[in-house]
């Protein structure tokens, strides 16, 4: 299922999702700020299972926005109760590299049946002990990973091979998209899924040349109208 979308925006989500091109939308706290989602958690949840609603059965992800493993656990329940295609992300640590999320991670997919998304991982195996403690997504950063200096496509090739060889049901979502290369290289990489910022979909779209060249068909495509008018009086 390879085309997520990467925002909260409600007319991007309508519109990708009208052409048929998305198989998912992922969101975070950021994502949610920068597009207006500031009203609290009531806001979220509104955003949220109306996203959900729209795609639905396509998944959505929400993020936890707490660090404290008892309301990361209360979260991903309230979450994943506003709609069935909801899966919850989870950061792969903590701030300081905390690893009681892992535990929850692993106890949300196997004692309560949610789907964990794990997020804002930036190497093979980091992803792979995700994906062992049963993540329905593993979540690795290309851009950022990029930005560090090393390529991104090493990480999700590597990555893949292990998901294969042992087989693990977890996904690989590739996010950070930076540029249009991103999408089609990180998933001849062997991504899954790559969640694409809306902006950079419409780039793989548009080309320069097709425009000019759709220019041509329809000004000759006039031209021969016409001349058909005048063959006829
Ligand atoms: C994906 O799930 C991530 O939330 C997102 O792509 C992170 O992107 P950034 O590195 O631009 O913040």
């Amino acid at each position: 299922m390879p085309i997520f979308l990467d925002t909260a925006d409600l007319n991007e989500i309508k519109r990708f999702h009208r052409m048929g091109i998305l198989r998912g939308v992922t969101t975070n706290p950021t994502i949610l700020l920068k597009q207006g989602v500031t009203g609290g958690m009531r806001e979220l949840e509104a955003r949220a299972k109306e996203i959900a609603s729209l795609i639905a059965p396509l998944p959505l992800s929400v993020e936890v926005t707490t660090n404290d493993p008892a309301r990361a656990l209360d979260q991903a329940k309230t979450f994943a109760g506003w709609a069935d295609n909801i899966a919850v992300k989870i950061t792969v640590h903590g701030p300081a590299g905390e690893l009681d999320n892992m535990e929850l991670i692993h106890d949300l997919e196997t004692a309560h049946d949610i789907r964990v998304n794990v997020t804002a991982m930036m190497s093979a195996q980091q992803c792979f002990l995700a994906a062992l403690a049963g993540a329905t997504y593993v979540s690795i950063f290309g851009g950022r990973v990029n930005n560090m200096g090393y390529n991104a496509c090493g990480e999700i090739a590597r990555l893949r091979k292990l998901l294969d060889q042992f087989q693990l049901k977890s996904q690989i979502i590739v996010g950070s998209t930076r540029e249009v290369l991103n999408v089609i290289e990180w998933l001849e990489a062997g991504a899954h899924i790559v969640t694409v910022l809306p902006n950079l979909l419409e780039g793989m779209l548009v080309h320069p040349y097709s425009k000019e060249t759709v220019a041509m068909f329809l000004r000759d495509g006039a031209t021969a109208e016409a001349l058909m008018k005048d063959a006829k009086n």
